[in-house]
């Protein structure tokens, strides 16, 4: 797939066909997303990939604040990648002190274009996903045993796509740019 022809087709998916994506699809989709570029090449995002129905309605139930919206996507989903960020490396020094005023926001930063790039390269495989961002992020560390050295920074449920969504509205691109 041509890459502005992917960024501008890809779209959040919600409705998912029964079809299973296998682990070798997602290992290869990861393999790609693991190219998103990190601070100072850190690699902090780390992917902990859940098919097991059990965990997953487990997640539905405990992990998303009782948003019910979110909770269908997760029962209808193929799998549910659960995006968790290494911590204390990503906006810090070696001596453990932060870089920039930016503080810690770095790591979600990481997390945001690694998140992307998943749901990128998935679309390039005819996988469709959406990130989602309402969860209860310790309900879900608990659940999937999370160490404390980890975050749970996203939620991304991934299938085959059920559902053509039309793009929802973007402003012109003069709403998104200045030149000065
Ligand atoms: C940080 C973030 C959090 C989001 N959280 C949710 C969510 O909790 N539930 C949901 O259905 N969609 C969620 N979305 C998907 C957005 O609603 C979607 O990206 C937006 O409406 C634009 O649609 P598109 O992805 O098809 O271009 C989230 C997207 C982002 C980037």
């Amino acid at each position: 797939m041509e890459l502005i022809e992917g960024i501008k087709t890809r779209r959040s998916i919600r409705k998912f066909t029964d079809e299973k994506v296998s682990r070798d699809t997602i290992e290869t989709i990861i393999d790609a997303a693991r190219f998103a570029p990190t601070w100072k090449n850190s690699q902090t995002p780390r992917y902990v990939v859940v098919d097991s129905r059990e965990v997953m309605e487990k997640i539905a139930l405990e992990g998303v604040m009782g948003r019910e919206h979110n909770a269908g996507i997760i029962r209808g989903a193929a799998a549910l990648v659960v995006l968790t960020s290494v911590k204390g490396i990503s906006g810090y020094n070696a001596d453990g002190s932060f870089t920039t005023a930016k503080g810690n926001e770095w790591q979600m930063f990481d997390a945001g274009i690694a998140a992307q790039t998943f749901c990128l390269a998935a679309h390039n495989y005819g996988v469709g996903s959406v990130i989602m961002g309402i969860f209860d992020e310790r309900e879900v560390g608990r659940i999937i045993g999370l160490d404390t050295s980890r975050v749970v920074s996203a939620l991304i449920a991934i299938g085959y796509p059920a559902q053509e969504p039309n793009p929802p509205k973007r402003e012109d691109v003069g709403e998104y740019v200045k030149f000065i």
